[in-house]
């Protein structure tokens, strides 16, 4: 439903995007992630014809954004960065305006109207000028715009930047809930975010596109990814880092800062080495004082910084 050809944005000598292709197919939730200015948000202004590309294109739902804007508009529903709306209008006549723009009128436009406000939890704040709303209910106010017309597409600019984490469970559950007839792109610099909503994660660095693939192939980069682990009473296992590397399925042992009266390791496996069941037999067959195990699932954050800074350092 999407597909992004060579798309490259540049201002002056810049290149903020830089010769990105990817598709994306329904019941998908693409997940962007990348360092800031990285071409996050300039990718999803191309993307929503909000700029135009300097080369490339974007097909939208067999529209083109550089011939067809309008049409693509149509299909697209849009949170741009800082959910810019009118200062003056309350969120009820906000809504009303992009809802008779959307084609909406009468009964059917209320109704949608209720529905929506219903859906990210406006009530409250209806008839009370935007400018005077917090940065969180601004941020749903945007949200409650760009699904108002139910787009086969999503297009979401850091859709829970600014949330209160209550904000966040419910904008990240109505995600998921809308995801399978659609095509949602979202941004986000809450790496668990991608995990807990995305399919599929993409991220950019100086524009480029550097990591396309689903959440857990990003965690299995992790070179924490199922180390395991362990604290033991020291009294118990004097030598154990030493023991530790003995074993056929550790690859390396790295020491933990622990508390008193406690050793704590780290331990990377060999290749396809189920670690765990190892090491467990292993303290159990050494009779050490066992206080700590546990599989580690790789650090999202070691990986987003390997990843982006070493596309950097490749440029
Ligand atoms: N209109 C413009 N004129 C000049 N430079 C621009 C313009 N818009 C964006 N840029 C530059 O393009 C780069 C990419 O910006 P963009 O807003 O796409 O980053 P981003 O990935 O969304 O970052 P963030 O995580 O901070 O939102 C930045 O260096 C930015 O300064
Ligand atoms: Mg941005």
């Amino acid at each position: 439903m999407i597909e992004i050809r060579n798309l490259t944005k540049k201002f002056g000598p810049f290149t903020a995007v830089d010769d990105i292709s990817f598709t994306v197919e329904q019941g998908e939730v693409l997940g962007f992630l990348g360092p800031n200015g990285a071409g996050k948000s300039t990718t999803m202004k191309m993307l929503t014809g909000f700029l135009a590309p300097t080369h490339g294109t974007a097909i939208v739902c067999g529209h083109d954004v550089r011939t067809e804007p309008r049409a693509v508009k149509a299909n697209i529903g849009y949170l741009p960065e800082g959910a810019p709306l009118y200062p003056d209008m309350t969120p009820l006549s906000l809504l009303r305006f992009v809802a008779e723009i959307r084609g909406y009128s009468g009964t059917r436009r209320n109704q949608r109207i209720d529905e929506v406000v219903a859906l990210v939890h406006l009530e409250s704040v209806l008839h009370q000028r935007i400018e005077t709303l917090s940065k969180g209910f601004k941020r749903r106010v945007g949200l409650a715009q760009a699904i108002l017309h139910d787009p086969e597409v999503l297009i979401l600019d850091e859709p829970t930047d600014g949330l209160d984490p209550n904000q966040k469970h419910d904008v990240r559950a109505l995600i998921k809930q809308m995801a399978p007839g659609k095509v949602i792109v979202l941004s986000t610099h809450i790496l668990e975010e991608v995990e807990q909503v995305c399919t599929r994660a993409i991220i950019i660095a100086e524009g480029r596109l550097c990591f396309d693939g689903t959440p857990e192939e990003f965690r299995s980069e992790s070179r924490h990814h199922h180390a395991v682990s362990l604290t033991v009473k020291t009294e118990t296992a004097p030598d154990a880092a030493q023991a530790l590397e003995s074993l056929e399925s550790v690859a390396t042992v790295e020491v933990l800062p622990s508390a008193n009266g406690t050793s704590s390791f780290m331990l990377f496996p060999r290749e396809n080495a189920s670690l765990v069941r190892d090491v467990n037999r292993f303290v159990h067959d050494k009779g050490w004082e066992l206080e700590h195990l546990h599989v580690e699932q790789g650090r999202l954050d070691d990986v987003f910084r390997e990843i982006t800074q070493g596309a950097a350092s490749t440029v």
